[in-house]
């Protein structure tokens, strides 16, 4: 089996590596075909896979390659984890909405939606040029909208990732003094916008508004993934366990001034760091047992795809939280909507779970959520400026029509190399 990395230079690579390791018996015989677009990046992380597979005797062959047909031909899944326009556009999403008083996020709201408008095209380009019945296992964000255009305008098949809920589900333990170990949580909805009305230990299920009752607002403990006070504040209100990215919609305004306050984005923080990260991997790559740095992509993310590629690949029909059609598991949302929910995953693909109605008090937030990206995808492929205007004004952290233009125009201005289709 041939499974190809796009974006194989990417930090969190060594979490893939780990990640293949852990399967590495399910693997025997793979070949992994790495692309990357940056030869030095992808060189040093091909040393390290291929260092860290003889170092564990794992039975998995690298190969390298800058050209994306020749690691794509002969490849049954195409595992995407790429960031289009690298740190330096991220920046662009991040500082832009901020400029205009509306949070500037990587995936959520108008930062997101500039990001879409860049990945989809690539990934288009992907499944196009994909092996016919070849599995695409996204992680390129914003997963759910590049899902859903490549879903629907193309014939490939795809499966839209996000780890989230696993970290997630680690936060909501510690909040409510459970143990993490066999505690599953139903997080139903959309892409960094789930819910989750039921939760279980160990099979059994939990009264979670009881829990809810008795849990104490914790102060501070936040880091850039999540926000635990703000998570407990709000799950008290509203009688379930929000996902963490809830505080860009119900904490707007705080977040902006935060934002602002703090002066410097994300992507640059992450930048800073990145060469000292990049000197440590590339010093481990060549030891004989590399051991390197866990500070990008060092929890679940990598044993999270390896999974999936092996449900898929063994028929393994393994319950896991996926962005896949909806097909009525979600009946607050439209059929073909791309919507993230437990499904079983085995060879033909993730089979959705029937849920139930998303909670109330989030029904309608939710919808909005999901107006807005069917837009965004409809705008990232056919490049059509009414449509991605009609988007952002479908999102709920803008609304404002003339603050969707400035975003809009400053936003395609400074992208402009990465969107042909706006062209
Ligand atoms: C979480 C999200 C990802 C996102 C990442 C950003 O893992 O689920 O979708 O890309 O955070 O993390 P970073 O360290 O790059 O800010
Ligand atoms: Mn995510």
């Amino acid at each position: 089996m041939r499974i190809a990395i796009v974006g194989a230079g990417s930090g969190y690579m060594p979490g893939i590596v780990r990640g293949l390791l852990h399967r590495a018996d399910d693997l025997a015989g793979t070949e992994l075909a790495c692309y990357d677009i940056d030869a030095a990046h992808l060189d040093v992380m091909t040393r390290l896979a291929r260092n860290m597979f003889a170092a564990r005797g794992a039975a998995i062959t690298v190969s390298s390659h800058t050209v994306l047909k020749a690691a794509l031909d002969g490849a049954s899944y195409v595992f995407t984890t790429f960031r289009p326009g690298g740190l330096a556009a991220r920046h662009l999403d991040e500082s832009i909405p901020l400029k205009h008083g509306v949070v500037g996020q990587e995936t959520a709201g108008p930062g997101g939606f500039l990001m879409a408008l860049r990945s989809v095209p690539v990934l288009l380009d992907i499944a196009a040029e994909a092996d016919p019945g070849a599995w695409i296992v996204n992680y390129t964000n914003p997963t759910n909208v590049v899902t859903d255009a490549v879903a629907r305008h193309t014939d490939a098949r795809i499966i839209g990732l996000c780890d989230q809920y696993i970290g997630d589900t680690e936060m909501w333990a510690e909040l409510l003094g459970l143990p993490s170990d066999g505690l599953e949580a139903d997080w139903i909805g959309l892409n960094h916008a789930t819910w989750a009305q039921r939760l279980r230990l160990d099979g059994r299920e939990l009264d979670v508004p009881l829990l809810l009752d008795d849990l104490k607002v914790p102060g501070g403990g936040a880091t850039p993934w999540r926000d635990p006070s703000r998570m407990a504040e709000l799950a008290k209100t509203l009688g379930f366990l929000p996902n963490s990215y809830a505080k860009y919609y119900f904490f707007h305004d705080e977040v902006v001034e935060e934002m602002r306050a703090k002066g410097t984005t994300r992507a640059q923080d992450i930048l800073a760091m990145l060469p000292g990260y990049y000197e440590q991997v590339a010093t481990e790559a060549d030891k004989a047992d590399p051991d390197p740095s866990r500070e990008r992509g060092g929890g679940e993310h990598g044993e999270f795809a390896v999974d999936v590629i092996c449900a898929l690949h063994r028929d393994e029909g393994r319950r896991m939280i996926v962005n896949t059609r909806n097909n009525g598991a979600i009946p607050s949302l439209d059929a073909d909507a791309i919507v993230e929910v437990p499904s079983l995953v085995g060879r033909s693909g993730p089979v959705p779970l029937t849920m139930g109605p998303l909670p109330g008090p989030v029904r309608g937030l939710t919808q909005a959520i999901h107006a807005y990206e069917r837009l965004a995808s409809e705008a990232a492929v056919t490049g059509d400026r009414r449509t991605a205007l009609q988007a952002l004004m479908a999102h709920p952290f803008v609304r404002s029509k003339h603050t969707a233009e400035k975003i809009l125009d400053e936003g395609l201005a400074a992208h402009r190399d990465h969107l042909p289709q706006f062209r």
